[in-house]
């Protein structure tokens, strides 16, 4: 019996009826309550909960990872599960969810494409029971999203912020130093709390003027962020982006000192564009932040064409929602660790924040490597 028919009997007919076998069963999956310990607390099986997983995208590295370590750990513990990517394609990820809430779905955990496309087809899964976690991404301008499981997506953006700060040492260096600031996806929330979280380490010093933006491309403050974002985190929409402010700004010998990049696939099409405008790894490449410790991105990081990147463990996210499913279907409260900081217009949304890790040049073997996530054989080392 699915948790949806389970917490419906349960509340309809109590806990009784379940014990004596005669409560009525789903032709799909049985129904097997589980008395705990003999105390007459009713839980559902894993085998008889459907977990729906939407995933964003196939395109990017990281939510290939996500999706699959999340599934294997789900089946690993006897959960039925639905795993989808939706191209990037709102519509395709709201009739994958549709489908979902059809076949019977418990629970759906959804890292959104566009966090406020959602509301409609939440209430529907709200209507019928389905408990909704947030995956990576929050999903705003609804009361029907129940947890959400993230990296502490401040913190991201603020170390990026000061590994700049200490790459070019703002604090004594007297500059000035010329910067292109790039922001993620204008309709990914996480974007924003990235953009925050390094502009409020280097605002300060683009007002001092020892950071220089000759593009302009300068958010006057953090709610600016959205004016030079990258729809859809595409690679070659960074690429162009940069190749265009080189081509416009930097004609003249002027030199690009540092460039504030979001995330990983952003700073691969970056990379590619100060490749083509002649800077050489070694010698005058700018420094460039990343995030998420992709593949492509770490082997720039051994070839000095990135400075950075902000390792997010994904393994951990999704031990994390794992956790955090048990923890429903045992009917035991959820564990969070932040109650304050995501609230999503409607509702402040119980969250559990990861701690993400800098990796450099410096530190690949003691973090991707010794960790598991790469082999040495992965990069090449
Ligand atoms: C995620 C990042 C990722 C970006 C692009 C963000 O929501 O938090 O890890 O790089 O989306 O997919």
């Amino acid at each position: 019996m699915s948790l949806r028919k389970f917490k419906t009997i349960a509340a309809v007919a109590g806990a009784a009826i379940l014990l004596s076998g005669v409560a009525a069963c789903s032709q799909e999956r049985e129904p097997e309550a589980q008395d705990t310990e003999g105390q007459g607390e009713e839980t559902a099986a894993p085998e008889d909960i459907l977990v729906g997983i939407a995933m964003p995208t196939r395109s990017l590295e990281r939510w290939n990872k996500d999706g699959s370590h999340l599934q294997g750990l789900l089946e690993e513990a006897g959960y039925e599960t639905n795993l989808q990517y939706a191209d990037n394609e709102v519509d395709q990820q709201i009739s994958q969810l549709q489908n979902m809430i059809n076949e019977g779905a418990d629970i759906l955990v959804i890292a959104s494409i566009d966090g406020t496309a959602l509301a409609p087809i939440l209430a529907e899964a709200k209507a019928q029971d389905i408990t909704v976690i947030a995956y990576d991404r929050l999903i705003n301008e609804t009361p029907d999203v129940d947890y959400y499981a993230t990296f502490d997506n401040y913190r991201v953006g603020q170390l990026q912020g000061e590994f700049i700060r200490d790459a070019l040492d703002l604090e004594n260096a007297d500059g000035p130093f010329n910067l292109e600031p790039f922001a993620g996806s204008p309709d990914d929330n996480n974007a924003k709390f990235f953009f925050s979280g390094a502009w409020d380490v280097l605002l300060p010093y683009v007002k001092e003027g020892k950071l220089v933006v000759p593009s302009a491309k300068s958010p006057a403050s953090n709610d600016e962020w959205q004016s030079i974002g990258i729809l859809g985190w595409g690679s070659e929409d960074a690429q162009d982006e940069m190749t265009n402010r080189l081509n416009s700004f930097y004609a003249g010998g002027t030199k690009l000192d540092v460039v504030l990049s979001p995330n990983d696939s952003l700073a691969l099409g970056i990379a590619q564009a100060l490749e083509g405008a002649g800077y050489v790894p070694g010698e005058d490449w700018p420094v460039l932040t990343g995030q998420d410790g992709d593949q492509a991105n770490v082997l720039n990081i051994i070839a000095g064409k990135q400075s950075m990147t902000v390792w997010k463990d994904t393994r951990l996210l999704a031990e994390r929602v794992a956790t955090m499913i048990q923890q429903i279907v045992n009917g035991e409260e959820v564990e969070v660790n932040d109650n304050e900081t995501y609230d999503n217009g409607v509702k402040v949304v119980p969250t559990f924040l990861i701690d993400p890790t800098v990796v450099t040049a410096d530190n690949i073997e003691d973090t991707l490597i010794a960790s598991g996530f790469y082999t040495a054989e992965d990069l090449g080392l």
